[in-house]
């Protein structure tokens, strides 16, 4: 049976390959920490799970409208107003879908096709480029360096965009850098796109992880020109914990959020129905348990940081949002292991993972070979342990 051509662009996802391979390694009964997980290790929160357990046995079984429950809708508008600033109607201008995944996959198919360019900044998270070449569009990386703090500049887009740019993506904070972009920065990119022929697909769906003071700004709340142009992506998976519930939403202009409804109605339809009341009361409810998470993610942050700094060869900017690290491991290439010298960031991925036993997930998959990005959505024991296995394990090298 030969696949579709189509196939034969599409990569599988690297994050999950790695958790995966961890997965099996302790189904063997070796004791491995997984650095590689895109969740937070929190439960969801208990008012969350009542609402859609009452929804299931209150028989909200049945199909809904494919965007989403009316009540649902409306709430993502009211929160977005008073988090983001930005005022949506809630008939026309937001569609809820399977994941922050689902709104990338059918946003990209909804605007892109042969002939058109879209601008990514790199390293930057892993499945936009995929389904980017998937609708046949061509991908303009821009580089997001490392002594910018993994930000391209506004002039750095301006660089990259042509005519035929039909959209930029951002994700801000970052995964897998923790980069935030500031608000300056946001309006002098707004300036670059509001001269051109593009949108802009904004990936706020770590919007409420943040550290040191920093702001979440989004860029459609720069103007109503900008808001105009802007396809803002959140989603529930990382501010409440709700990874497996497989919720997000996407916010933009009606007709591209048609079309996405249209797509999704071809494929999945509706978010599942008793999940979508799960979402009603996180948004409702209080957010005061993130108080806490994000205190102990920014407990976790330091400790992983002044870990890896103290390992000859590592080299960390520090992450100013999300729940990732990015270190520079190039300082580890040409040292000798036991399966020979390391020349790329799989290589050291698998040696973390056979001699130090712990997971991260090469940089390759994010766009810069010379990184290697670790989740610190973990315990802190598990934190010192795996820098202290890695260290050890470093040690090793010849
Ligand atoms: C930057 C970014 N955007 C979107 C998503 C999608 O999350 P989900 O499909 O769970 O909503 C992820 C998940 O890892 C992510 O890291």
């Amino acid at each position: 049976m030969k696949l579709s051509s189509r196939m034969e662009k599409l990569p599988p996802i690297p994050t999950l390959a790695m958790n995966t391979k961890a997965g099996e390694l302790r189904a063997k009964g070796v004791d491995v920490i997984s650095f590689a997980a895109g969740e937070p290790d929190f439960d969801t929160p208990v008012h969350i799970k009542e609402a859609a357990s009452k929804a299931l046995f209150d028989g909200q079984t049945k199909y809904t409208a494919v965007k989403g429950i009316p009540s649902l809708r409306e709430e993502i508008c009211n929160w977005v107003l008073d988090n983001k600033g930005i005022s949506y109607d809630s008939e026309k201008e937001v569609v809820v879908t399977v994941g922050g995944k689902q709104s990338v996959f059918n946003a990209l198919h909804c605007l892109l096709e042969e002939g058109d360019e879209v601008v990514i900044p790199s390293p930057i998270w892993v499945a936009y480029e995929p389904v980017a070449n998937l609708t046949g569009a061509k991908v303009v990386l821009v580089e997001a360096k490392e002594e910018n703090a993994f930000k391209a500049t506004a002039e750095d887009f301006k660089k990259a965009i042509t005519p035929k740019t039909k959209l930029v993506v951002i994700n801000s904070p970052c995964n897998p850098t923790g980069c935030v972009y500031t608000k300056t920065e946001l309006e002098e990119l707004s300036r670059v796109i509001l001269d051109s022929n593009a949108m802009i697909l904004s990936d706020e769906i770590y919007g409420k992880i943040l550290y040191d003071g920093e702001e979440h700004v989004s860029i459609a709340s720069i103007s109503e020109e900008m808001k105009n142009k802007s396809l803002i992506l959140d989603g529930f998976s990382k501010t409440y914990a709700m990874t497996g519930w497989r919720m997000g939403y996407t916010l933009g202009p009606p007709e591209i959020i048609k079309a996405m409804d249209t797509l999704q109605g071809q494929s999945t339809s509706n978010v599942t129905t008793f999940a979508q009341y799960g979402g009603i009361a996180a948004l409702q409810g209080s957010h005061d348990f993130l108080n806490d998470w994000i205190s102990k993610y920014d407990e976790r942050r330091k400790k992983i940081v002044e870990g890896l700094r103290s390992i000859d060869g590592i080299d960390v900017v520090m992450p100013k949002g999300a729940f990732y690290v990015f270190p520079r491991i190039n300082g580890l290439f040409g040292l000798e292991g036991p399966e020979g010298i390391l020349q790329n960031s799989v290589d050291v991925g698998l040696f973390f993972l056979e001699h130090a036993r712990c997971a991260a997930v090469p940089g390759a998959g994010f766009g810069d070979d010379n990184f290697i990005r670790f989740s610190y959505a973990t315990s802190t024991e598990n934190i010192l342990e795996g820098i202290d296995r890695i260290r050890t394990a470093v040690s090793m090298l010849k």
